[in-house]
Order: C-alpha cells, then structure tokens, then sequence
C-alpha cells in the first residue's frame, strides 16, 4: 500500500523554535499524523533551528506514539537564529542547508512565532528552501489576518496556537487570586507574559481584574499619575477594598529617578533575535502604589504558568485544522506559506474551510488593534471581549456576595 501514497520516498522536517506553549505537541502531533498519511516519513528536527547545525539532532517520528495533550514541545526549542545577528556574527545558513541535504529533508515545516518563522521566511526567500510556517506563541502577536466581525466592523485580528491555552490558564490564575486580594484587603498587580503586545493579558480581564495596563501605551509622567489617581478611586470605590491590576511584562514605565520611560529588565542580556529579557515592572507598580498611595499592594508574576501546562480544547481543535491546511499545501506543493485561520470563529466552527494562508513575506508583528483597548479607563473594550469569548465563551465565575449584619455592641 505504502508505494502508492502520493509523496512515497519524500521526507517531511518539523522544528519548533522560540518559547514554548502548550500547543506545540499538538501541532506536531497533528501535522505528523497528516504528512504521513500523505505518504512523508516525518523527521523531528530537535531544539529549533539549532537541530540543523553541526552534524544536526533530528529523529524519526514516523509511526511512533505521541502525545499531542501533553503541553511544551517533545522536539524542544532554542531561540537560535541561523542568519548572522549582533549576538552571534557568524552565517550558519550553509550548514543548515548542508544537513537538509544529508537528512534528505524535501519540505520543512518550521513552528514558531516572528523569529522562528522570520527565518523560515528568509531561508525561502533567499534560498528557496520549501518551507510552510506554522503560527504559534502564547502573546499572539505574529500577524495572521484573522478577521474578527464585530457589529458591522471586520477587525483585522490574530489568532496563533498556543494563546488559546495561555489566555484561558491566565484568565484562571486571575481569577483564583481574586480570594487572597479581597481577603487582605490588597492591590494585587499580575504581571502576565506579553513582550510587545497586549493579547495575553486580555485573560486577566475575563477574570476580573480591574484595570490593564498593555505595551502598546507607554506609561509616560502623565499617564502613570493619572493611573495612580484612578488606582485610589477605583480601590476607595470597590466593595470589597481590594483591587487586580494586570499588567503586561512589556509595558513602559516613568522612572522618577531617571526621568525616563521604559521597559523593565530582568536581564539586559539579549538573545540571537536581540531581545532583553524582560520582568519585574508589577514589583516596580506595586512599591509606588503602597508608597504613594498608603495601600498595600503586591505583586504576583504569572511567568511561564502562562505558557506551561496542558493543550485545551480549543487548542488543540485550532492546531488540527491548521494541519488540514498544511495538507492542501503539501498537495499543492505550495511553499512559502503559513496556514491561518480567516475568521474569528469559537469551536465546533474550526474547520478547514475557514482557513486561508498568508505568504511568509507577510510574517510580522501585529501589536492589538486600538479598538479593543479603552485608554482612558485602561481597560478592555467590549469588542475585545466578543473577541476572547470565541474562546473563552460564558464567564461562569462565583463571587461571594453575602453582607453580614453589623453587631453593635449593647453599651447598657
Ligand atoms: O515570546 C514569548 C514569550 O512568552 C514572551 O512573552 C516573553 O518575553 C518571552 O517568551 C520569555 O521567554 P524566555 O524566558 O523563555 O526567553
């Protein structure tokens, strides 16, 4: 039977680089499961692009069991860039194309965000290396067009594997940590994982945090008073004197010292894509708030429990149907290319039929759309939160309401 599948003899590449979410395992899972259906031996490509350098680190997935629930990435990941950058100088194109060669690769199927798929983008562009992206990051930020309708507008939108998962676990942890804020009577500020881009910590909204705080607005002099102002107001006016705060890692703060307004750094080391690391702005927020303000506040960094941790549902649906797509690319030998979802749908709508593809030269970064962020009460609109119920859906949460009658004393 084998000999008469249509891509016999032809061996299917698939990496996974940059951080890793919990939909990883399950798009390989599902793109493997596909390609070798189409007659592809498939060959895992380990630690990123890295696993094409030297004398390579590549296995064989064809007919081997796998776990597409299990979250991270069995091929594990690296943020190694082949082409030259400030941090490493040398081009290590040749011996990634090299070991294609020696591996017999005929299409790789590279996983990842800007950086992974940038490459992707440029090793097909500038050697024409059949390459098909595959989106994935839990910040959702790589441009997918994904139209989201809402009322009578068509938001162009993103919707990447792994964000899913991450948005629906940040949304949980907000909402657990909602007993201890009320209970001391704290501002609670969450710092959630999102470089450049505000997407993710949408899940703190639908878990009820008060106020957000994205990258795409910095927090100049200004704004940072006028945030303090309605931190006080909001705090005197909530019932239960306690407030969330969430806050994206990548947001820029006024430094009162420096005069400055910027990121801040957990380490200034930057990685093969020059990135800093960044962490510890909710540290920062939550010392002016209890200095400046008298209230005590805290802070809580979500970090990599965002990104840690089983695929969901909708996850793992989403990366079965981008496989599906890859499967009209592989037949039609159509490279270059990264399968999307077209629409902004909730689940049993994602199916095949809403995907499209969009060329790899228009892999990007797409920061939120402005109409999903009210800057004045920093906070999520109400289009955003039709976005994120496609996903999330109803919120079902339990808040304790109960008042209890006020004793006085009897002074007779
Ligand atoms: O790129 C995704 C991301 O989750 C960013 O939000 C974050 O800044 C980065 O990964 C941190 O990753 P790591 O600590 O693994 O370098």
């Amino acid at each position: 039977m084998r000999e008469y599948k249509i891509f016999h003899g032809k061996t299917l590449g698939i990496l996974s680089g940059g951080g890793d979410t919990p939909a990883i395992n399950s798009s390989i899972e599902n793109i493997r499961n596909r390609a070798q259906l189409l007659g592809y031996k498939v060959f895992g490509v380990r630690h990123g692009w890295k696993g094409l350098l030297g004398d390579g680190d590549v296995v064989d997935l064809t007919n081997q069991p796998y776990d597409g629930i299990y979250g991270g990435t069995a091929l594990r990941s690296s943020r190694t860039n082949p082409f030259p950058s400030k941090k490493n100088p040398e081009n290590r194109v040749p011996q990634i194309l090299k070991n294609l060669e020696r591996y017999k690769i005929d299409v790789l199927v590279s996983i990842g965000g800007d950086d992974t798929n940038g490459a992707a983008k440029k090793l097909y562009e500038t050697e024409g290396i059949p390459v098909i992206g595959f989106p994935k990051t839990i910040d959702n930020d790589l441009r997918t067009r994904t139209i989201h309708e809402y009322g009578n507008l068509k938001i162009d939108s993103v919707l990447c594997p792994g964000y899913p998962s991450a948005l629906k676990g940040v949304m949980e942890l907000t909402h657990r940590i909602k007993t201890t804020a009320e209970s001391h009577s704290r501002i609670m500020i969450l710092e959630v994982m999102g470089r450049d881009a505000g997407w993710l910590v949408g899940g703190a909204a639908y878990g009820q945090a008060d106020m957000i705080l994205i990258p795409e607005y910095p927090m100049d002099k200004s704004r940072k008073d006028f945030f303090l102002e309605q931190v006080k107001e909001n705090f005197l006016r909530s019932s239960k004197k306690s407030l969330i705060i969430a806050v994206s890692e990548g947001v820029k703060w006024y430094n009162d010292e420096t005069g400055k307004t910027d990121v801040v750094y957990a380490s200034t080391e930057v990685d093969e894509y020059g990135h800093p690391r960044l962490g510890g702005i909710s540290g920062v927020i939550a010392s002016e708030i209890s200095n400046k303000l008298g209230i005590e506040a805290r802070a809580q960094n979500v970090g990599y429990f965002a990104r840690s941790g089983e695929c969901r549902l909708y996850d793992r649906k989403l990366t079965a149907t981008l496989a599906d797509k890859v499967v009209d690319l592989l037949l039609r030998e159509d490279y270059g290319k990264m399968p999307v979802i077209k629409k902004m749908v909730s689940y049993p709508e994602l199916e095949e039929f809403n995907t499209g593809c969009i060329d790899m030269g228009n892999v990007g970064n797409q920061p939120l759309p402005e109409i999903y962020y009210d800057i004045d009460e920093m906070r999520f609109t109400d289009a955003y939160f039709d976005f994120m119920h496609h996903i999330l859906g109803d919120r079902t949460f339990f808040d304790f309401k109960y008042d209890f009658p006020v004793v006085i004393p009897d002074i007779k």
